[in-house]
């Protein structure tokens, strides 16, 4: 069976491309709030699920006493993130970031070895949540801090999705449309519920909000972002002709939809915690 993070290989450099930018602000936004809460950290950070690197790469730029581990799951998703931080880094910055790939559920470390461990919508995509914040917890040195950010649940509907979906329907296609977030099984059904879960494995100063992701999608360029990140295989599956089909069907019904129905809304969950200096009580 295919892991998540397998499904990343083949869309690595499209990652950045296109669904990078959509997640930058809000994972920026992430360490602003870590750096409100705690002050700048110093030591050493892991980026658990780094992608191509946007946290990683972010925390170098604007921390000086910090070496940062990228980790991920996918080589291919490592690649480009070197690349991104060879092209956006001094060099004095890129020596203190590294590239491991490896799984959250199993992090690579020795026991309470971390500062601080961060991570940018990555565990909605952990089969075992609770498991990968262990682990997150188990590394972490007494004092130490996580902090994430990752979709809360929610169904509302995309009207050019829908646009998209409705001309599949008429083509009939073998095959069901391989939207590539379908399979983010542990969106967070909450800011309490996470914060009860961080809580009972043994995090303190535990704070998680709930908060929007706002991105304006561009509508000339909407379907190119269907064919090249998120129907990048339903796509490419496709004979020549049923391509060209839908392609120009979900063309024209985009340019029916006002420039509004391009406004892409979404919750998230930020999640701050610490692991106690010793055992500690309460909240
Ligand atoms: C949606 S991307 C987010 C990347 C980056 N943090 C960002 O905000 O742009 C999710 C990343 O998590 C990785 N991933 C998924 N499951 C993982 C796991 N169990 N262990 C490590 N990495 C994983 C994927 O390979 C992918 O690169």
């Amino acid at each position: 069976m295919k892991t998540i993070e397998s499904r990343y290989d083949g869309s690595a450099t499209a990652y950045r491309t296109w669904w990078e930018p959509v997640l930058a602000p809000t994972a920026r936004e992430l360490l602003d709030r870590l750096e409100r809460a705690a002050g700048p950290p110093i030591g050493r950070v892991l980026d658990v699920g780094t992608g191509a690197g946007l946290l990683a790469i972010e925390a170098v730029r604007r921390w000086t006493m910090v070496e940062v581990t990228g980790l991920d799951g996918s080589a291919p998703m490592l690649v480009v993130a070197e690349a991104a931080a060879r092209d956006s880094l001094v060099s004095s910055a890129q020596q203190r970031i590294s590239w491991l790939r490896g799984h959250a559920e199993r992090l690579p470390f020795e026991d309470e070895s971390i500062d601080l461990v961060v991570s940018s919508f990555a565990y909605q995509l952990v089969p075992r949540l609770t498991v990968a914040l262990g682990e997150a917890f188990r590394v972490l040195r007494p004092g130490g801090r996580l902090a994430f950010v990752t979709w809360r649940s929610a169904d509302d509907r995309f009207a050019p999705d829908d646009a998209f979906e409705d001309v599949l329907d008429e083509l009939e296609p073998d095959d069901e449309p391989g939207n590539a977030e379908e399979a983010r099984a542990g969106d967070l059904a909450s800011a309490g519920a996470t914060a009860a879960r961080l809580r009972r494995l043994g995090f303190r100063s535990v704070v998680t909000r709930e908060a929007w992701l706002t991105y304006d999608h561009d509508p000339a360029t909407y379907l190119d972002f269907l064919e090249g990140y998120a129907e990048r295989e339903l796509f490419a599956d496709l004979q020549p002709d049923r391509r060209a089909r839908l392609r120009n069907g979900t063309a024209e019904r985009l340019r029916q939809l006002p420039p509004t129905a391009f406004r892409w809304h979404v919750p998230v969950v930020y999640a701050l915690a610490r692991r106690p200096e010793s055992i500690e009580r309460g909240p």
